[in-house]
């Protein structure tokens, strides 16, 4: 399973980095805004300096919302750094560009699932990966984990190569659940891949073999 990093703030970026444990990012207009990067030239600067930090997938997402503003947008953000992935919202206009990306061999990540229906549809078109939204879900009374479990079962009964990259993670037993599902990816917020290393037992055992070793030396 793939840990992405879902946030455009760089010192979590990097620091997420350093745990060894990361293998890439996604970022949305919100995230971008929360961290006051705005105008066009400080957001593609933006995505340059986190494609300069990982080296992995990076999600750069369109602001288009016809066919031919999506295309003329990826084209321009894919061909910043070899790493990005075009992150397109899953309306009609964005799936035939992501059918068009495919062609052209450029990523995409198809944002804003929240069917299966919609998952078929992308993957279809071929989208590198699905974004769907377990946390928002979940917020309004429906299990998230279920529709990634349902995505699952229908990938797998096929030979789609789509990814199934779990979003709007809000904590650590959202990853576990998503591991046990079959996830390929989740995008996590630090936080919560920080919370993935810790348990009291561990942090008691520790002082005890330390305290223990201290009392022979
Ligand atoms: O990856 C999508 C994510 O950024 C949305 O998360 O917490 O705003 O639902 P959230």
């Amino acid at each position: 399973m793939k840990f992405f990093i879902d946030t455009a703030n760089l010192a979590e970026i990097k620091e997420a980095n350093d745990l060894g444990i990361l293998d890439g990012v996604t970022t949305n207009p919100s995230l971008m805004a929360k961290e006051g990067i705005t105008g066009q030239e400080n957001i593609i600067q933006h995505y340059i300096d986190i494609c300069n930090i990982v080296d992995g997938p990076v999600s750069a997402e369109v602001i288009a919302t016809d066919f031919e503003g999506i295309v003329r947008e990826g084209e321009y953000l894919a061909s910043l750094h070899k790493n990005i992935v075009v992150k397109v919202p899953m309306i009609p206009e964005g799936v035939k560009a992501i059918k068009y990306f495919t062609s052209k061999g450029i990523k995409t990540n198809c944002t804003l699932i929240f069917s299966a229906g919609q998952a078929l549809v992308a993957a279809k078109a071929g989208a590198t990966y699905i974004s769907p939204f377990l946390g928002r879900l979940d917020d309004i009374s429906t299990n998230g984990l279920d529709l990634i479990a349902q995505i699952r079962g229908i990938y797998d009964n096929y030979t789609f190569d789509t990814e199934i990259l779990a979003a709007s993670v809000r904590h650590p037993m959202h990853i576990i659940h998503c591991a046990e599902i079959g996830a390929d990816v989740a995008t996590v917020p630090l936080k919560a891949i920080k919370a993935l290393f810790n348990h009291p037992l561990t942090d008691s055992g520790l002082a005890q073999f330390l305290a223990d070793h201290a009392k022979g030396n």
